[in-house]
């Protein structure tokens, strides 16, 4: 079964006994890191979109641990011509099989710049993962408003734990969040992309009870601190 470790704001590690994968992986200048960048040791590298707090050090690890990132196409051609020797080009629906686990590309509705990126080129459409190793998904949604899709992965998919922003401003608040897990249908959801900036200051203390009363108990929230690991 695998084991979810959070690192802070948007970065998790999904591991198993074989591999370990880390998502979105901002760790330097992540108020929230419990762990510095040269720590993890990855098969696989996925990125749900260029922004700086999800982009973070994917590359230096990709260059480092010789990790297989995958990425939307356009942002997977960042990674390709920042020199990263193995990179898995995919688009939102598409489906691929790795050695590490599955991996679906989700829709998700935010903005796709680069960090970094001068150009312009590497301008893609964000997304969010369904990672499914050992027969357990794991639903990462990047940052993402709501969106009606969402009934459709619930539908699709026997989601183990979904990961959702929260921290409202820049993606779905708790309300919206609360709402998404209704559609989800996860035997967990937790919170991620809050209390990092000034703007996505939440207290999360009421979501559990909202989630399990919206829900009827189907779902249960967990709430994890950098650092801490949650049995998938
Ligand atoms: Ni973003
Ligand atoms: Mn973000």
């Amino acid at each position: 079964m695998p084991t979810l470790t959070y690192h802070g704001h948007a970065c998790f590690e999904v591991s198993t006994e074989d591999h370990t994968v880390v998502i979105d992986p901002w760790l330097t200048d992540n108020p929230q890191a419990d762990v510095g960048s040269e720590q993890i040791d990855c098969r696989g590298i996925l990125v749900t979109h260029g922004h700086a707090d999800h982009l973070g050090n994917a590359l230096a690890i990709a260059l480092r641990t010789n990790a297989e990132v995958v990425a939307t196409a356009e942002l997977a051609q960042y990674f390709i011509d920042g020199g990263a020797r193995r990179v898995h080009a995919m688009h939102i629906g598409g489906g691929h099989q790795f050695r590490f686990g599955y991996v679906k590309l989700t829709p998700a509705l935010h903005g796709g710049s680069v960090d970094g990126d001068e150009t312009g080129r590497y301008t893609c459409t964000p997304c969010g993962f369904l990672l499914d190793m050992d027969g357990k998904v794991v639903y990462h949604a990047g940052d993402t408003a709501l969106t009606a899709e969402m009934a459709l992965t619930g539908k699709r998919n026997k989601i183990a734990c979904a990961l959702l922003p929260v921290g409202d401003n820049y993606t779905m608040g708790i309300e919206d969040a609360v709402e998404a897990t209704v559609m989800l249908k996860p035997k967990v959801v937790i919170p991620m992309h809050v209390n990092t900036f000034d703007f996505i200051q939440q207290d999360l203390s009421p979501f559990p009870r909202q989630v399990k009363a919206k829900t009827k108990g189907k779902t249960e929230a967990v709430l994890l601190q950098p650092g801490d690991t949650y049995e998938v």
